[in-house]
């Protein structure tokens, strides 16, 4: 039997074990993968699935706030993920306006939390794009926490659109840090960390010039049942990787 305060013990002992002061990971970055598997194996449709890691996604947000991770980078749409049925990609992009609706973009504020997206969002409707610019603008002067979301994120789009920027505007010469201007994710530092559930071991595309020097995470458990005590282990083991002890 699993006692309820089971995982919250788990958490709380292994949260102990983190050093804040040194080593601490600036910018988390989680592959949400696994929400299809969560929801068939309850004898579910995948839509449910989708539904429950939302919630999963908002909570970590929290978590996240909690434990004063400064920047969150979150794969919620690929740009592979629109060969899947319409069906699915429109349930997926419904969540997408519900977590941007008045409500979350209120606690957002509450807790200075920044929402930015990241990808071509051209691909979707006008509609979507501007919920997603007024939720990018409503908490623009937060400054916490920065939430990114990845939506019709591909890694390799992100180069190629990259380099057409540098080529129709660059004034300085290449360099390292003259190209990352021009990535979607040119106002933060790269991710330290990067989580993938689902027990998956690839990067799908994740964030392919920024995961250079990243250490990566892997846990079988799926996105929905992804909790606190795991967000603890992960960089519980950051930090002993760092420090290899
Ligand atoms: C991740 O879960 C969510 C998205 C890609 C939008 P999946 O939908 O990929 O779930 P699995 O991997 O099929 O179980
Ligand atoms: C990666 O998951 C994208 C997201 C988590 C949004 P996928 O399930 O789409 O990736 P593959 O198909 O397993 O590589
Ligand atoms: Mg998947």
């Amino acid at each position: 039997m699993v006692f309820p305060f089971h995982n919250s013990l788990k958490a709380s002992r292994i949260k102990a074990k983190i050093d804040r002061d040194t080593a601490y990971p600036k910018h988390i970055a989680i592959m949400m993968d696994g929400n299809g598997r969560w929801a068939l194996r309850r004898g579910l449709p995948r839509t449910a699935g989708h539904y429950a890691g939302m919630k999963t996604m908002e909570n970590t947000i929290r978590i996240c706030k909690k434990n004063d991770v400064k920047i969150l980078t979150l794969y919620a749409f690929s740009t592979e993920n629109w060969k899947r049925p319409k069906a699915e990609v429109e349930y997926i992009i419904g969540l997408i306006h519900e977590f941007i609706a008045e409500d979350t973009l209120h606690e957002m504020n509450r807790n200075r939390i920044r929402i930015n997206f990241i990808g071509d969002l051209s691909r979707f409707s006008t509609e979507t794009q501007n919920l997603m610019r007024n939720a990018a603008a409503l908490t623009k002067s937060n400054s916490d926490m920065v939430v990114n979301f990845a939506v019709n994120y591909g890694g390799r789009e992100e180069i190629v659109q990259a380099i057409k920027g540098y080529l129709k505007e660059g004034s300085v010469e290449l360099s390292e840090e003259e190209f990352e201007r021009y990535l979607y994710t040119s106002e933060c530092p790269p991710p330290d960390l990067i989580i993938r559930t689902s027990g998956e071991k690839r990067l799908s595309g994740f964030l392919l010039w920024q995961s250079a020097h990243a250490e990566l995470w892997f846990t079988s458990e799926m996105w929905p049942s992804f909790n606190e005590y795991l967000l603890y282990k992960a960089i519980h083991e950051y930090q002993c990787r760092k420090r290899r002890v």
